[in-house]
């Protein structure tokens, strides 16, 4: 049990990746981690796309920057949405920091648990993944861009559906940093309350 304790606590988000493929068991079994994970009413709606084709990674990322840079952005546009739409007007915008695998979680438009069914998902597979000593992150670039034609156009290559949003994303790959799980985590203070 300890162990398991133990991955929540490693687990932490890498933006810096070696160019290294992840050893398809070892992906297989991360996904796999992923669908055990809970839904509302068990209707396990959600489907998971991975792209490890970096080529469709690449296009996914430029159409992402086009459709950023198009955007305005003010003081009331949250925060990480902001940086996204002013280094999309810079150029060279890469959300998937160069990861070798990106994962979408998508859902049902119309039904009310979609985004809390794929975060769910999506921690069930950043745990495993960290069991693997691979390094995840959450990007959610995709989902703020769900309505975009031409994201929807290039992710029905996948299978998308009509019916479906993108909720999540989550890219994997092996940490560029040799001791990236050793880092000590400190928590906020003040987030649990007992009564
Ligand atoms: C809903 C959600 C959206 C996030 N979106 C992004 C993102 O688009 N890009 C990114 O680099 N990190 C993203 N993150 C990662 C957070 O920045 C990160 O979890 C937070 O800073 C805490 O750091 P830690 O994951 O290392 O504990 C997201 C996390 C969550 C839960």
């Amino acid at each position: 049990m300890d162990e398991i304790i133990k991955l929540f606590q490693k687990r932490r988000s890498c933006r810096k990746y070696k160019s290294l493929p992840i050893d398809s068991r070892i992906l297989d079994e991360i996904t796999e981690a992923g669908q055990y994970a809970p839904s509302g009413g068990n209707s396990k709606t959600a489907r998971i796309i991975i792209f490890q084709n970096q080529n469709l990674i690449q296009e996914l990322e430029k159409i992402a920057e086009d459709e950023f840079a198009a955007m305005e952005s003010g003081p009331d546009t949250y925060k990480s949405l902001r940086t996204s739409i002013v280094k999309s007007k810079e150029g060279g915008y890469h959300f998937t920091y160069g990861a070798p695998v990106l994962i979408l979680i998508c859902n049902k438009k119309d039904y009310g648990n979609s985004m809390a069914d794929c975060a769910c998902i999506a921690e069930n597979m950043m745990i495993a993944a960290t069991a693997y000593q691979i390094g995840s992150c959450y990007v959610n670039q995709v989902h703020w861009l769900t309505e975009s034609r031409a994201v929807r156009k290039f992710l029905k290559r996948t299978g998308f559906q009509e019916d479906e949003d993108v909720y999540c994303g989550i890219i994997l790959g092996h940490p560029e940093e040799p001791e990236f799980f050793d880092k000590k985590r400190t928590l906020k203070k003040n987030t649990v309350v007992t009564v």
